[in-house]
């Protein structure tokens, strides 16, 4: 299957962890479950979407997201349409089988997963410290041990590196995300 994420349709391009991805898929035992909170346009969950067909692991893909945009997003003229959700799954369906779509706000979502079921989960929502720290403080029992908790935009936002130092004991900076493994 061919990569498409790179596509004009999903409009900006904040994905610069594919690395990272490319590790949860490489190092995911078959049939785990990976978590993506905050899909957007789902430029990345297509990319995560084609590795993980790839991968022949049957792995659970989830993309949690309100698709009401956050804080930065205010004044998109996506949003004025009220058709994100519809935007999104219509941008990703090459790869739609196999992903189960979470249309709520995250910490809400985390409390559908079991405690340790969640192999890996990418934090891409919120940049708000509060939000950022929820966000953590609410995943981070969910993934099992051996598995990863990582987000994005740790370089250019205060209140991530705040979040993220305060609520993360070891983790390791990987271009503008981090990750630790628990
Ligand atoms: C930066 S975008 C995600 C970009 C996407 N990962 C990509 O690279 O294409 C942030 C997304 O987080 C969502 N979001 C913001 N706060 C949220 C929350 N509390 N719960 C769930 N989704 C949230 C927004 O709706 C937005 O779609």
């Amino acid at each position: 299957m061919n990569h498409f994420y790179h596509e004009s349709r999903f409009g900006e391009n904040w994905f610069d962890y594919a690395n990272i991805y490319l590790r949860f898929v490489e190092e995911a035992p078959p049939g785990a479950t990976i978590v993506e909170v905050g899909s957007w346009r789902g430029r990345s969950m297509a990319f995560l979407g084609v590795e993980a067909i790839k991968s022949q692991k049957r792995l659970q893909l989830y993309a949690v997201d309100t698709f009401r945009g956050s804080m930065e997003h205010a004044g998109h003229p996506q949003l004025a349409t009220g058709s994100m959700v519809g935007h999104f799954l219509g941008n990703i369906k090459p790869i739609l089988h196999a992903v189960h779509c979470l249309p709520l706000p995250s910490t809400e979502a985390s409390k559908l997963f079991d405690d340790k079921s969640v192999f890996a989960v990418f934090i891409d929502a919120s940049h708000q410290y509060e939000d950022v720290r929820a966000d953590i403080m609410h995943w981070r029992n969910k993934v099992q041990p051996g598995g990863y908790l990582a987000g994005h935009d740790f370089g250019g936002y205060d209140g991530v590196r705040r979040a993220v130092a305060e609520t993360v004991g070891l983790y390791t900076v990987v271009g503008q995300s981090w990750i630790t493994q628990c």
